[in-house]
């Protein structure tokens, strides 16, 4: 099974639990990059809106194709208890029949997405092996 491990981190925390899990996994790693990086204010006050409503926005290509991979390994920090925009953009992009493994990185070590990560997965086949809550 060939494993890539997959992050969005704004402030630095999901980025080095990634890279710990890919140094583990000698997994291949990638980092999902909004298209402009989002101040404070914007992150807090619209990808916060949009994280609630499970909405997307736009991101830099992720420069790997993750068709070539079995296994996705997510790294994502919790905004207003759910994904952040750029790694709804991501999941809306998986290829088809994946297995992922979800690692929610958040301050309280809660959030209120893994639902909405298998409805957006299952409709092409991916299957959530596992939903972990981190506390940073
Ligand atoms: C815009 C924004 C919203 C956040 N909302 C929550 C939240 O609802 N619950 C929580 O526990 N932490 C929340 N946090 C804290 C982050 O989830 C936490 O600090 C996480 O470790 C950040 O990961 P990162 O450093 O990789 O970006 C929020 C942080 C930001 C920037």
């Amino acid at each position: 099974m060939k494993t890539i491990v997959i992050f969005y981190s704004y402030t630095g925390h999901a980025k080095a639990l990634a890279q710990k899990a890919a140094e583990k996994e000698s997994a291949d790693i990638a980092e999902i990059r909004d298209l402009r990086r989002p101040s404070k204010f914007r992150a807090f006050a619209l990808g916060c809106f949009a994280a609630v409503r499970g909405k997307s926005w736009p991101i830099q290509p992720l420069g790997t194709d993750l068709a070539a991979y079995d296994r996705l390994i997510l790294f994502s920090p919790i905004w207003a208890g759910n994904t952040p925009p750029a790694v709804n953009a991501l999941l809306e992009q998986v290829p088809e029949n994946k297995t992922v493994l979800v690692k929610a990185v958040s301050a309280s070590g809660s959030s209120a997405c893994k639902e909405r990560i298998e409805a957006v997965i299952k409709p092409r086949g991916g299957h959530l092996e596992s939903f972990e809550n981190i506390k940073s």
